[in-house]
């Protein structure tokens, strides 16, 4: 497959432009849009989940039969809201100023992307379904860290796509997602460990989607990574090894 100078500079313009924006809304006025605006951005959300599909993964994980080790669920904005809802009492725990509940009173959509451990924290019941003798200690880690690694792939592969479908993003560790209580009470696969709670932003840039947002009394506060501006330059990381000494 041959690539154009323009969808070279199309790929590297998105990867430059994929950039943190944390989202965070008010409980009581969350973001709303008009059914069109809605329903094209969820069918190109649909499609960036699907796509990011072709992340490389090393081993079959073969859980339920499916050779890849992540499991992706959707949660619309409709139901973020009732999250947000219920939040503080589904977790009497949290700080009153937990982000969560306002970051999904401003989404169009959390993608949450989970991976699946074969090894770590599994009963030995689990992981000898496949009738195999189990492999050494370290080649379980090893197993375990590329299906992780792996995951990461698929969730870069999901930012990339829905920056370039003009949508905003920020990849959240989850918060109360990654706990039981969660997973029981929104019905997340058990076994899967969340990796990822993608917020989505539909507003991130009106141009080629329209201008269907209602907007909310109080504008949502956008607030970048913490880490945006702490990149070094590539010349303290990078090296070219010549090997010329033989
Ligand atoms: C695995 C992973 C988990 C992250 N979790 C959080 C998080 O829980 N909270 C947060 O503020 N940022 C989180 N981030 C986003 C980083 O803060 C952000 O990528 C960083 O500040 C650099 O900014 P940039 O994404 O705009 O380049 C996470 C990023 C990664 C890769």
């Amino acid at each position: 497959m041959a690539f154009t100078q323009d969808e070279l500079a199309a790929v590297e313009k998105t990867v430059a432009a994929r950039r943190t924006f944390k989202v965070i809304g008010d409980t009581v006025d969350p973001v709303s849009f008009d059914d069109q605006f809605d329903q094209r951005c969820r069918a190109l959300v649909r499609s960036a989940v699907r796509a990011a599909d072709a992340a490389p993964f090393h081993y079959d994980r073969n859980f339920g039969g499916v050779a890849q080790p992540w499991r992706v669920d959707i949660l619309w904005h409709d139901s973020c809201q009732k999250i947000a809802a219920n939040f503080h009492q589904w977790f009497d725990d949290v700080k009153p100023g937990n982000k969560l509940p306002g970051m999904l009173s401003a989404c169009g959509a959390c993608v949450i992307v989970s991976w699946l451990p074969q090894f770590s924290g599994c009963s030995t019941e689990d992981v000898s379904v496949s009738g195999q003798a189990l492999p050494a200690k370290d080649k379980q880690i090893q197993i375990d860290h590329e299906h992780l690694a792996a995951t990461s792939a698929y969730v870069q592969n999901l930012l990339l796509l829905l920056t370039a479908s003009n949508m905003g993003t920020y990849w959240s560790s989850g918060g109360q997602f990654r706990t039981d209580a969660m997973k029981q009470r929104i019905g997340l696969e058990e076994a899967g460990s969340v990796l990822a709670a993608v917020f989505v932003d539909f507003l991130s840039d009106g141009a080629g989607q329209g201008d269907a947002s209602k907007p909310t009394k109080v504008a949502p506060e956008r607030v970048p990574g913490k880490l945006a501006n702490k990149r070094a330059a590539a010349e303290s990381w990078l090296a070219e090894i010549g090997i010329d000494q033989f």
